[in-house]
């Protein structure tokens, strides 16, 4: 599948576009300009020079044209404006939002969460395309951009997932499963990712507090979901 990091060349939108080209994906990074996408690509096809990688640099805009499935991972403060720029090429794909509202968008600590309007990042995204056919479900809020650097180490972590679209989480879920260790939780709809969301600042305290960066998740003791 076609996917398009939009925002890509940070360090959740790169180290996501890295574990699914080497899952086989075919990966578009997107950027604000397409020289600082284009550089990060080289860098990343330097780095998994060991794998067979099919990745690409665009403008955002271009990205998301291209993209069959797109992702976001850009800071809160710049998810309206990204989206605004992308929103004529969203109609009917699936978008994965991977935000969250980080206190550090206001300069604050990156362990506090800033409560949004909406409820979360990801049905503030749903609300600013709400003019289009897009699919939003939420999903690797809380995976730490560490963990997904550490190629090719398994990711120790559960993704929770939350969308309105059944079969879009769906195909999120088989997605991000491709990547090893990881394993996907539906917790149901949209409106779920409000709980969701504020894990991340809560492991990112915990990191700062025992000076690690692989907090993650993994929830237990529910066999339908054991794999
Ligand atoms: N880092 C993590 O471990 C982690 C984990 C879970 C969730 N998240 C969430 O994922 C999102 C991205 O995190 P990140 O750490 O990758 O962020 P980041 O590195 O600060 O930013 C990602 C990309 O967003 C674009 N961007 C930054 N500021 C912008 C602005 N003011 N206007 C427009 N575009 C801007 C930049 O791309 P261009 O300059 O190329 O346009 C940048 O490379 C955040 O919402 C974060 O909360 C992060």
């Amino acid at each position: 599948m076609k996917v398009a990091i939009i925002g890509g060349t940070g360090a959740q939108g790169l180290n996501i576009a890295k574990r699914l080209a080497i899952a086989g994906e075919d990966i578009i990074v997107g950027s604000r300009t397409e020289e600082k996408a284009l550089t990060k690509v080289d860098e990343v096809k330097e780095l998994l020079s060991d794998y067979e990688v099919n990745i690409c640099g665009m403008a955002n805009e271009d990205a998301a044209k291209e993209g069959e499935l797109l992702i976001l991972t850009v800071p809160l403060a710049a998810q309206k404006s990204t989206l605004n720029s992308i929103k004529e090429f969203v109609d009917d794909k699936i978008l994965i939002d991977a935000t969250v509202p980080l206190e550090t968008a206001i300069g604050g600590s990156p362990a506090r969460f800033v409560d949004l309007m909406e409820g979360s990042a990801a049905e503030r995204t749903a609300k600013i395309l709400k003019k289009t056919s897009v699919k939003v479900v939420s999903a690797f809020n809380n995976i730490s951009n560490s963990h997904l650097e550490n190629i090719p180490e398994p990711i120790d972590c559960d993704c929770l997932v939350s969308g309105d679209d059944n079969d879009a989480k769906k195909v999120v879920m088989e997605l991000i499963e491709k990547i090893p260790g990881v394993r996907c939780i539906d917790c149901g709809k949209l409106e779920k990712a409000r709980m969701v969301e504020k894990i991340t600042p809560l492991l990112i305290g915990l990191n700062i507090k025992y000076k690690s960066h692989y907090g993650g998740l993994r929830i237990t003791g529910i066999p339908q979901i054991e794999k």
